[in-house]
């Protein structure tokens, strides 16, 4: 198959933020075209921002319904083949199940679902379909990340002991402690966000991060969380303890009321003979930590890295890439997988890595509502 994929896109639109990230990231390995989508409920703000970006009228539905019965109607070689889902967490479910239902190949982003229940179903639905499926944890499409999964998994640190992610954002400071915009931000309502906003939002990029990189999982974890006012019902900070094995523990801390901070996210993995640390504000240094030996920095490009690193890796060293690149390269390897292409099983986040988000989000918010006490993550 050479043409390019024909992609849908839910939500998105100029009014959010994720919208321009993802259609940036589809056209830059020149391998899908957007056919058209829904990029609103509102259908008059949704054509006007299609017709801005240049799509045309018919493929632009009023709703989600409309566009799964539109695209069924067209012959198959017009049809689209792939759909993103970037729309605020309630809808990611029953966006996704009809569409693999139907046969579209979705990518998805995190969290995959609002709950764990959801998520279980949508893997059965995946399983009946033959479908290709993407949940999209933007950062390991970053070379240093896939340079930090190599390394660990080629031994260079040596055995993992102490794991520390920090994610920290300040953008909720401003309106947790306004009552008015406190209502109205859809990541603060359980309705729509599911039971948890920090951590379900950004603690599960640094959950996600930690297992992808370190290729282990979290066995057990123990949460205190911060809600800040005694009617809001959803965290906004929180530290979490994270046990893998007896002698291999860690710490996740995330924040949306670091006042100040951007989006300040960092992982550092520790084994016995060296350690390995990435800052997603500097995402083109992986640092390289040795006894005795000076530190060393590591940058993409360069032919040091792995294959699967440069993979995504665009232009020659000295060039930064930056998170767009990181989502180009999700969505080049998604592209692969529907081309039925050879491709890396660590180019893009799966149904898998999805799920146990949903598992990280429900036992972190049980371990802190039952008194701060260790659960078991494992399935
Ligand atoms: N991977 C990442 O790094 C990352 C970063 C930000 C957001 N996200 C995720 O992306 C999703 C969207 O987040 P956002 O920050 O862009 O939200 P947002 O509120 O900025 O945008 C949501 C978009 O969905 C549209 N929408 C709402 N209801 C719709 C419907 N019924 N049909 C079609 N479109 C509809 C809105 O008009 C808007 O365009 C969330 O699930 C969030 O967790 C992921």
């Amino acid at each position: 198959m050479s043409a390019k994929i024909r992609l849908g896109i839910l939500g998105g639109g100029d009014d959010s933020l994720i919208g321009i990230l993802h259609r940036a990231a589809a056209s830059m390995h020149d391998q899908y075209e957007i056919a058209g989508g829904v990029f609103g409920s509102d259908y008059e703000k949704n054509k006007a921002f299609a017709e801005k970006i240049g799509l045309k009228e018919a493929r632009i539905y009023k709703d989600f319904n409309a566009l799964i019965r539109g695209e069924k109607a067209l012959p198959k070689n017009e049809r689209m083949q792939a759909v993103s889902v970037l729309t605020p967490n309630f809808l990611h479910f029953p966006m996704a199940k009809k569409l693999l239902e139907n046969g579209f190949h979705v990518i998805c982003e995190k969290p995959l679902t609002t709950s764990y229940t959801e998520a279980r179903i949508l893997e059965e639905t995946l399983r009946e379909s033959k479908a290709v499926f993407a949940v999209t944890y933007t950062y390991t499409g970053y070379p240093m990340i896939r340079q930090m999964k190599e390394m660990i998994a080629n031994g260079d640190i040596g055995k993992i002991q102490k794991i520390d992610a920090q994610y920290y954002q300040g953008w909720l400071n401003p309106i947790v402690h306004d009552e008015e915009k406190r209502r109205n931000t859809w990541r603060l309502d359980p309705e729509k966000a599911g039971i948890s906003c920090c951590i379900g939002d950004i603690g599960t990029h640094a959950f996600d991060l930690i297992e992808y990189v370190t290729g282990l999982e979290i066995k057990e974890v123990l949460a205190d969380l911060n809600y800040l006012y005694r009617d809001n019902e959803m965290d906004i900070d929180g530290t979490v303890l994270l046990r893998f094995s007896e002698f291999v523990k860690g710490v996740l801390t995330s924040s949306q009321i670091a006042t100040g901070e951007e989006n300040n996210f960092t992982v550092k993995i520790y084994g016995d003979k060296g350690g390995l640390k990435w800052e997603q504000e500097n995402p083109n240094y992986l640092y390289f930590l040795q006894e005795g030996e000076p530190l060393r920095v590591l940058k993409p490009g360069h032919p040091y890295n792995s294959e699967l690193s440069l993979d995504g890796t665009k232009m020659p060293p000295g060039h930064p890439e930056g998170i767009f690149d990181s989502m180009g390269s999700i969505y080049k390897g998604v592209a692969k997988a529907i081309k039925k292409e050879k491709y890396h099983p660590a180019e893009f986040p799966t149904i898998k890595d999805g799920i146990r988000g949903l598992i990280f989000i429900e036992k972190t918010v049980e371990s802190h509502r039952n008194g701060n006490i260790w659960v078991k993550i494992a399935e």
